[in-house]
């Protein structure tokens, strides 16, 4: 494990080392397994940033689940657009279905806002948030965020499927921004 990448133009350091990842995707995947069981959710991953992640995650639950990708793009370079949209529509077949949203991180929460509000309008049963890194400090979503792995500062990070500019998902661990070159 590297403690420094190079991204694009930029220097990144390692933040989150991959065993601590593994620690809290375990640590929330046992959460979702005590209050799941039986419920058969569904679990709403949102692409790209999310799909390490709920890979990860979905091999540690034992209860039965449904599983559906939407793609939500929002993000240029260092910062969100605030302009969130969804590339595919939202399945009406969530339709009063108990949804989990799977999250690689919640920054301003706008992204989780759209969705949302997106699920309401099919009607869903009922709705979690689930993310794997928390910027409180960026947050302006009033949503409740019901489990996280890591509360992050309002720094820019990159691995573990989060991207710089479409590159640094296949890191193992998470970097946060060090420099640009
Ligand atoms: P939000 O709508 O501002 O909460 O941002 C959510 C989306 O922006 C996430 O799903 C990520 O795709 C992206 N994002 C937010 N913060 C970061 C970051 O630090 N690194 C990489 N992507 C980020």
């Amino acid at each position: 494990m590297k403690n420094e990448v190079i991204v694009g133009d930029k220097v990144f350091e390692l933040f989150i080392p991959e065993s601590e990842i593994a620690t809290a995707v375990k640590t929330l995947a046992g959460k979702l397994n005590s209050a799941f069981e039986k419920k058969k959710p569904l679990l709403l991953v949102c692409l790209k940033g999310a799909f390490m992640f709920a890979s990860d995650l979905i091999k540690e639950l034992n209860f039965s689940f449904d599983l559906v990708f939407i793609q939500i793009s929002s993000y240029s370079g260092l910062t969100s657009t605030g302009n969130v949209k969804a590339e595919n529509p939202i399945p009406e077949t969530l339709y009063n279905r108990d949804v989990i949203i799977v999250e690689d991180i919640v920054d301003t929460g706008k992204t989780v806002d759209f969705v949302c509000k997106e699920l309401l309008n099919v009607n869903v049963k009922s709705i979690h948030v689930l993310t794997l890194l928390f910027k409180p400090a960026s947050c302006i979503s009033k949503q409740n965020i019901d489990y996280f792995g890591f509360q992050i500062p309002s720094d820019f990070v990159v691995g573990y499927g989060l991207d710089y500019n479409e590159e640094g998902r296949n890191l193992t661990s998470i970097y946060k921004l060090k420099k640009t070159i």
